[in-house]
């Protein structure tokens, strides 16, 4: 019977410790419990001042620490084939520019996924989807970009959708249409981004298929001019937008995107200081992809320190693709990111957790263990938050709890 002193839960984790990612840093809970009612959570914090929950299941969580699901805010995990013959090219001296310019990289995946029916995208999806939910993801982002056409872009957001559909994770798809300039296109690059503008993000979002739309502002991708056609059909469409910017060259992209008010900007490896103040003041978080980093071997660091002292939120993950960063493991990319990029253990948790949330416009749902939102939560057995940024091809996740089950 549910009394105001003992209230009803489903499920109760109790003797557990905390890192809630609330406020400022970790949020950590000594002693802390969560309570979760029809998938939400009623309470996560200290056990000493809690209500007397009356729970269906109480689990005792003997110690082990309980963050929130990991959330992967930059991935293309749909895709079809590999790249691992490219990957060897650059072994012998080949630069990934070079590569995408014989007509390699992006446009050789575009092929593998145009050949590919929809239910083959899903079935190799799942498997590197797999992987991350081995590691306590719980919510997943998913980009288009390999098809290039509306009937494949379509068939990729649809595999998209049907990956959440098939596991028990929260998918958001983005709609990445203005990836890499279709062979058929070649010589007409804004004739293809007018059918990006006028035909592909009406059609998208009519068809509710997209979260989100990205571009690839680059020289090997697309000038600021053109994604800024794809942002305005994107913001008459009410989608928010993203971008690839600053990867391998600064065409000044992250400021554009905080001038559309964007959800993040992704990898910025050249972001100079006017970008990171245009980010600071539109709240655009600042998504760092170390794995693609590592991939490609960039020496040319993103500007962490400006980016920390301008408050810019900082976001980390895998950026799952076959060309630039064919990794599925969200530990590996906090490891990464405080190896590579010098984040703090603080930063790379926040980074994959309450960030990585705001990235995708998903803070009031999940990223923090806070009443309100989303059940969603990974129980690790280690003795301190450090460890799950310290070690390195080891999964210590105990258990992963998706909308409360
Ligand atoms: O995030 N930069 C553009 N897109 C991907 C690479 C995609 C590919 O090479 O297939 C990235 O690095
Ligand atoms: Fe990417």
């Amino acid at each position: 019977m549910t009394t105001p002193n003992h209230p009803r839960c489903d499920r109760l984790w109790r003797n557990a410790r905390l890192a809630t990612c609330v406020g400022e840093g970790l949020g950590l809970v000594e002693d802390g419990i969560v309570a979760a009612c029809d998938g939400r959570i009623t309470y996560a914090g200290p056990a000493s001042g809690a209500p007397a929950f009356e729970a269906d299941e109480s689990i005792d969580c003997e110690g082990r620490w309980i963050t929130p699901g990991l959330i992967d805010c930059h991935t293309h995990l749909v895709h079809a084939g590999d790249r691992a013959r490219e990957f060897e090219m650059r072994l012998d001296g080949a630069t990934y520019e070079e590569i995408a310019r014989a007509g390699g990289g992006i446009r050789s995946t575009m092929a593998a996924t145009r050949a590919a029916s929809e239910a083959e995208l899903v079935g190799s999806a799942l498997r590197r989807l797999d992987a991350l939910i081995a590691e306590g993801a719980t919510t997943v982002e998913v980009k288009s970009g390999y098809g290039l056409t509306l009937d494949d872009e379509l068939k990729m957001l649809r595999a998209a959708r049907a990956l959440g559909e098939t596991r028990r994770v929260r998918v958001r798809t983005t709609f990445l249409g203005a990836h890499a300039l279709p062979p058929e296109w070649a010589g007409d690059p804004d004739g293809y981004v007018d059918l990006v503008c006028d035909t592909m993000i009406p059609a998208v979002a009519g068809a509710g298929l997209a979260d989100a739309v990205d571009a690839f502002c680059e020289g090997i991708g697309f000038t600021a001019a053109q994604t800024e056609r794809v942002f305005a059909a994107a913001t008459a469409q009410g989608l928010p937008v993203k971008l690839h910017a600053e990867q391998l060259s600064n065409l000044h992209g992250a400021a554009l995107a905080a001038r559309y008010g964007a959800l993040s900007a992704d990898h910025l490896e050249y972001l100079d200081s006017d970008g990171v103040a245009a980010m600071a003041v539109s709240g655009t978080v600042a998504t760092l992809l170390p794995g693609a980093y590592y991939f490609v071997r960039e020496t040319m660091l993103p500007p962490i320190a400006a980016l920390r002292e301008a408050g810019v939120p900082i976001a980390l993950a895998t950026d799952c693709n076959p060309g630039t960063s064919p990794l599925t493991s969200l530990l590996l990319v906090m490891n990464m990111g405080a190896t590579l990029f010098r984040l703090t253990v603080t930063e790379c948790v926040r980074g994959v957790t309450v960030n990585a949330a705001r990235a995708l416009g998903l803070q009031d749902e999940v990223g923090t263990l806070e009443a309100g939102k989303a059940c969603d939560l990974a129980i690790w057995d280690v003795g301190h938050p450090s460890e799950l940024v310290y070690r390195m091809g080891f999964n210590p996740l105990h258990a992963r709890i998706w909308s409360g089950l």
